[in-house]
């Protein structure tokens, strides 16, 4: 490893020259600027680890210089501010502006000094250490942020690896909104020979016809009117890599034939363009929509929907999988506390148990959401069922065991709603689908919509709707 660089910024020369020759006994490569713009200059071309800043300088302030670094977004590991006389304004303003530490200039500072310096460096260092860490254990296992624990979510993950490392070039993938497709796309990026080739995303609903042809093929310089450049479309960008096609059924059916005889040969040109372009990409497709009825609606091409589902694998919805709930809260209240700086511990059991009763047709997404909006509401370390902003009636049970198939209930219940919780939980089990449930539950539909009636629970256009299986 390299010296680490320490910067000395002080207008007095014997102070320099003092602190020059103990920096350097100590190991560390120095550099020295005289007032604060000269200090600034070196911190831009240098990048000095540490900076030991003087408060009273001939220019500046020392915080100012503080301010200014931390603006210029060029505050380096560590500053350790140095003064002859610290008032305790000073300290607190200088901390609250990043610096590390404060150091008197005292007859005996300097001992004081290696060790401050030492331990700065150390802090930063062990902290991008753990960063790098993380990154090497995510890339390695691919799944990113991908929470999941139950036999859904495992075999879905086992899925996942096969496919990302055998050679297949599309895959397509369904699920609902929020379930994680994002998600589940990049674990297979990241699994994949791919992984140190680009992900490039597109969203195929939010972009018109012409646009989304230039998006994905590029276009020669003059090719239309706005066309002032060369620019490389998606599918040269994702050379190597995995392109995502998100909201696949989206698609304008025109841009649809001429993706579909880009994968089938392999290459494409530019718009504006005369030579054809190899490119080796994988396509992975994402949908919330049944590519089947898609296809019976005219919104998909049946030739395309073909070509893509080479692969297919489908994410289930947050309801079919509640004993993911803890742990996926778990890992949320972990990335608030950081993007919050707070230090909540987790949820209570009441507030748990709500957030497993609820049936989330937003999915994950819904959870994210309402776990971030407790999270700003908890004033103490834990999140209790108080904060939890008021979610839907579409709760399906009040009482969790443990285990997803299982359902158990307080004695002293009413024996209706024990019936009631007990329908409504089959029917998520079942994402809703009526055919399903009333046959688990042994009862004919039409048992099934009068109690739905009884309960209130039976909209007009709730039709056993859901992603279906597709063969
Ligand atoms: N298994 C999971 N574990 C943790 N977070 C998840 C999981 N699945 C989804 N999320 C989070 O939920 C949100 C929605 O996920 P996303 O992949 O965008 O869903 P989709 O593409 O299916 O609509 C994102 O913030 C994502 O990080
Ligand atoms: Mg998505």
């Amino acid at each position: 490893m390299p010296a680490e660089k320490v910067l000395i910024v002080d207008d007095e020369k014997l102070v320099r020259w003092t602190l020059r020759q103990k920096c350097e006994e100590w190991g560390y490569q120095v550099l020295e600027a005289d007032n604060g713009a000269a200090g600034l200059r070196m911190v831009h071309n240098e990048t000095p680890d540490c900076v030991l800043l003087d408060v009273r300088l001939p220019d500046v302030t020392g915080l100012q210089v503080l301010d200014q670094l931390k603006q210029t977004g060029e505050m380096p590991r560590a500053v350790i501010m140095i003064t002859a006389d610290a008032r305790v304004d000073d300290v607190k303003s200088a901390i609250k502006l990043g610096a590390y530490d404060f150091v008197e200039k005292a007859p005996d500072f300097h001992d004081a000094l290696e060790v401050t310096i030492k331990n700065a460096l150390e802090a930063t260092r062990l902290r991008t250490e753990l960063e790098t860490l993380r990154g090497e254990v995510r890339r390695r296992s691919g799944f990113h942020d991908v929470v999941g624990v139950s036999p859904k979510m495992t075999d879905l993950m086992n899925f996942v690896r096969k496919v990302a490392s055998s050679e297949a070039t599309t895959i397509l993938i369904q699920g609902e909104s929020g379930t994680g497709k994002d998600l589940i796309a990049k674990a297979i990026h990241y699994q994949s020979r791919r992984q140190d080739r680009p992900f490039v995303p597109i969203n195929c609903s939010a972009i018109p016809e012409t646009l989304m042809e230039a998006e994905l093929f590029g276009h020669e310089r003059g090719a239309f009117t706005d066309a002032r450049d060369r620019r490389e479309g998606c599918f040269e960008l994702a050379h190597g890599g995995t392109l995502l096609l998100d909201e696949v059924a989206e698609m304008q059916p025109g841009i649809q034939v001429k993706f579909l005889r880009v994968l089938q040969e392999g290459s494409f040109r530019r718009l504006g363009g005369k030579s054809e372009i190899k490119v080796d990409v994988r396509v992975v497709a994402a949908t919330n929509k049944d590519p089947i009825a898609a296809i019976r609606d005219g919104a998909l091409r049946e030739d395309f929907y073909y070509r893509l589902n080479v692969f297919s694998l489908s994410v289930p919805p947050l309801r079919q999988r509640i004993e993911d709930i803890p742990l996926i809260v778990t890992g949320l209240v972990e990335e608030f506390n950081g993007k919050y700086d707070r230090r909540i511990l987790g949820v209570d059991d009441a507030a748990l148990k709500i957030l497993m009763s609820h049936a989330w047709p937003g999915n994950v997404r819904e959870l994210r959401n309402v776990v971030e909006r407790a999270f700003i509401a908890c004033e103490g370390d834990v999140i209790t069922a108080k904060v939890l902003p008021a979610i839907s009636l579409a709760t399906v049970s009040t009482a969790w065991s443990g285990n997803a198939d299982a359902l158990t209930v307080p004695m002293g219940l009413p024996l209706r709603d024990v019936a009631k919780q007990f329908v409504l939980r089959t029917l998520a089990a079942e994402n809703n689908n009526k055919t399903h449930a009333a046959d688990r539950l042994d009862i004919s539909v039409k048992t099934l919509h009068n109690m739905l009636r009884r309960w209130g629970l039976l909209h007009p256009t709730t039709s056993s709707s859901g992603p279906g299986s597709v063969p």
